[in-house]
């Protein structure tokens, strides 16, 4: 389980600590950083598939995405006497994104080629290009020199052996290359691979589309599906695996929660699966075709939620979208109920969705707020943040 993540110079998270439990729900106003937190652990995601830089590319590239005030605010600036314009970036730019979990820490600080002198025979044009300056697995909760494991500084990387001494890596790794994607033999270096597997089995669902051309409305052809796909296309199939290898009851029971006296089915053709909803009312089922925007985004959501095999991690960008009010607490008991095979993060802010998943246990609401415009939780200087420490360049 992640137990903090931590965020610098990304956005609007000029310098974020965030405590993490079982089922966490991020939320604030708007433009309070929610989307911020999520992409920045989407970010995090990346590195460990090796896409952290095409993904900062495709945000605008780093420049536009690094946190765009000052590096620290004077008392002066504070207090409102000078404005913040006044001040002017003496450090190198840094973008930093970091968690600490229950058996290891990872750190990895992106930045820009330093300008050479004297310029190199052959200058590079990719100047805007982010580098990755230090990468760093450490285990327990905090970076101390002695906890840390894998090392990475620029090119060189180290890893510490069975006895606890350092052995260099002799090739270097690409500046655009994470280590985890670079290096990943299990025999020098175990945790770089259980960190990697780690990261890489998070999960993320963000937006579904329901729109009329919408895939899961269509008939699709049906394989065994225990995680639903990130466009929900699979729909059909992973209700049905769920229904054969998973929980059929508790699918029946998340049918009704919403939609009292309906049920789902899945038909199929040819091999095609498609959803069917036996509605109340009706004399005949409705197709994926005929669903409402609403009813269809729930069906993703239970498939996504009651998946067989839960990940480590499953982050929930805005669940709420489209969904009436009524059904929200409906949603909150799937989140609940998905909060006990894995760790869950829900950015949201629905009022409702978020009072009934705070009325769950083991649940904390983290609230953002923007200071100076940088993003904090609100009651920072009360709550016992969990301690930090970058690795200095
Ligand atoms: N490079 C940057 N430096 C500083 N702030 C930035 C930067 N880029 C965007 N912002 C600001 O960060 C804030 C947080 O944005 P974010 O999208 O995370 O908000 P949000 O909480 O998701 O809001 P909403 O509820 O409207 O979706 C916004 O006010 C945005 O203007
Ligand atoms: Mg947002």
């Amino acid at each position: 389980m992640l137990t903090t993540l931590a965020v610098a110079g990304y956005r609007s998270l000029r310098e974020l600590i965030v405590p993490l439990g079982r089922l966490n729900v991020i939320t604030g106003a708007n433009g309070s950083g929610k989307s911020s937190v999520y992409r920045s652990l989407r970010l995090l995601a990346e590195t460990a598939r090796g896409g952290v830089i095409t993904s900062l590319a495709r945000e605008g590239g780093l420049p536009s995405t690094l946190w765009a005030g000052p590096e620290r605010f004077s008392r002066a600036v504070l207090a409102g006497e000078f404005p913040v314009e006044g001040t002017r970036r003496k450090e190198p730019v840094s973008l930093r994104l970091g968690f600490a979990g229950d058996q290891f820490g990872y750190a990895i600080d992106l930045g820009l080629p330093a300008p050479e002198r004297p310029p190199p025979p052959m200058p590079s044009k990719f100047l805007l290009d982010p580098i990755i300056k230090r990468e760093c697995i450490w285990s327990g909760p905090v970076l101390r020199p002695s906890a840390l494991l894998v090392d990475r500084h620029g090119p060189a990387l180290r890893t510490r052996d069975e006895h606890g001494d350092w052995q260099t890596i002799p090739q270097p790794v690409a500046s655009f290359d994470s280590m985890m994607t670079e290096f990943s033999d299990p025999r020098t270096a175990p945790e770089m691979v259980t960190v990697r597997e780690q990261i890489r089995s998070w999960r993320f669902y963000d937006h579904f589309r329901t729109d009329a051309e919408a895939a899961a409305r269509l008939p699709q052809i049906g394989t065994h599906t225990p995680v639903l796909a990130n466009d929900g296309a699979d729909l059909a199939a992973a209700l049905q695996t769920i229904r054969e290898i998973g929980d059929p009851a508790a699918l029946d029971a998340a049918i009704d929660d919403a939609f009292p006296g309906s049920s789902l089915d899945v038909t199929t053709q040819d091999g095609r699966f498609e959803v069917v909803m036996q509605q109340h009312g009706l004399l005949r089922p409705l197709k994926g075709a005929e669903l409402s925007d609403g009813t269809l985004r729930y069906l993703l959501l239970v498939a996504a939620l009651l998946t067989p095999r839960p990940p480590e991690l499953l982050v929930l960008n805005e669940p709420e979208t489209s969904l009436h009010p009524d059904l929200l607490p409906a949603l909150a008991r799937l989140i609940a109920r998905a909060a006990a095979h894995s760790q869950v993060l829900v950015v949201s802010h629905a009022a409702r969705l978020i009072a009934a998943l705070e009325r769950e246990e083991a649940s904390q609401s983290i609230v953002l707020e923007k200071h100076f415009g940088a993003t904090r939780i609100t009651d920072e200087d009360e709550r016992d943040l969990p301690p930090w420490k970058w690795a200095a360049r």
